[in-house]
């Protein structure tokens, strides 16, 4: 590949096709996964027509364990470390815990964390050989307080801007950036996915195409571990800030309590 490489994982739908088209839109090319082969086959023809740039497409479920070698000897073999890695695959669920299929809530912790954390423990340690990268860590609002009636969801987004800031810090001088992207309601197939169309109060949405414009200014800008995208969503993720914890998930547990 000639041009700058971005790898996106989820790039079938939403926010993920967003980012293809974005980084497609400025030269790179690609390497889109998730598990619909067709749609990311319409999708890397669609850009390779409008943009002239290479796509690569890898259909895998990567909430399987095994995956996540599966796509980083792909890589290999392609002899590819890419320069901007997109985190992004994820799914959530709504409804109370105890009440929810247990083994969906794991699959979503093997799909929004282990398989994030698999990936950037793959390809984090190439990039600070080369010198350069940038890894996009799709977290959310979500990931600022506990989510009931989301419990697992929050957690493992939860789970996702911490380490990123975490690892953000380790990578400081290595000219490898990490970034937590934090978008809040975002309409795309996720909220059919997770059912959480379902809950009785609304919060602003905010397009794909501008959480991504807004995290990619980030990128651009450099200096942030954290960006909240949307301003709405920078000043309920403040809220934690100033409310006792109890008080918080009292808060966030009206605005999710399914209706009776
Ligand atoms: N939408 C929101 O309001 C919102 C807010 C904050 C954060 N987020 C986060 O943003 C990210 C993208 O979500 P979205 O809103 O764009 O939802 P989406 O439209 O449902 O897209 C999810 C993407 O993840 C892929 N995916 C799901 N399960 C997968 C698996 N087992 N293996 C590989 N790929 C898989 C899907 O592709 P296949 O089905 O083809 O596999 C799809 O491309 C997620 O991490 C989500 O948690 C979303």
């Amino acid at each position: 590949m000639a041009r700058p490489c971005a790898l996106v994982t989820g790039a079938s739908s939403g926010i993920g096709e967003a980012f293809a088209r974005a980084l497609a839109a400025r030269g790179h090319d690609l390497i889109v996964v998730a598990r619909r082969r067709d749609r990311l086959e319409a999708l890397a023809s669609r850009l390779r027509d409008l943009h002239a740039v290479d796509v690569h497409v890898i259909a895998l479920d990567l909430s399987v364990a095994t995956s996540i070698d599966d796509l980083v000897g792909a890589l290999d073999g392609m002899g590819v470390v890419p320069d901007v890695l997109v985190n992004n695959a994820g799914f959530g669920s709504y409804g109370a815990f105890a009440e929810l299929p247990l083994d969906r809530e794991l699959c979503m912790i093997d799909l929004n964390v282990r398989a994030l954390v698999a990936l950037t423990g793959h390809l984090l340690p190439r990039m600070i050989r080369r010198g350069s990268g940038v890894l996009l860590q799709i977290a959310s609002t979500t990931s600022f307080q506990p989510v009931p009636y989301m419990a697992v969801y929050g957690a493992t987004k939860a789970f996702v801007l911490s380490f990123s800031e975490a690892i953000a810090r380790e990578c400081e001088g290595s000219g490898v950036r990490v970034l937590a992207v934090c978008p809040g309601h975002t309409p795309t197939e996720f909220q059919e996915i997770s059912g959480v169309n379902r809950r009785p109060t609304r919060t602003a949405a905010q397009p794909a195409a501008d959480v991504v414009r807004e995290a990619l200014g980030a990128m651009d800008r450099g200096g942030a571990h954290v960006v909240v995208t949307g301003m709405p969503n920078r000043m309920t993720t403040q809220l934690p800030r100033v409310l006792p914890r109890k008080a918080m998930s009292w808060v966030v547990s009206r605005a999710f309590r399914p209706r009776k």
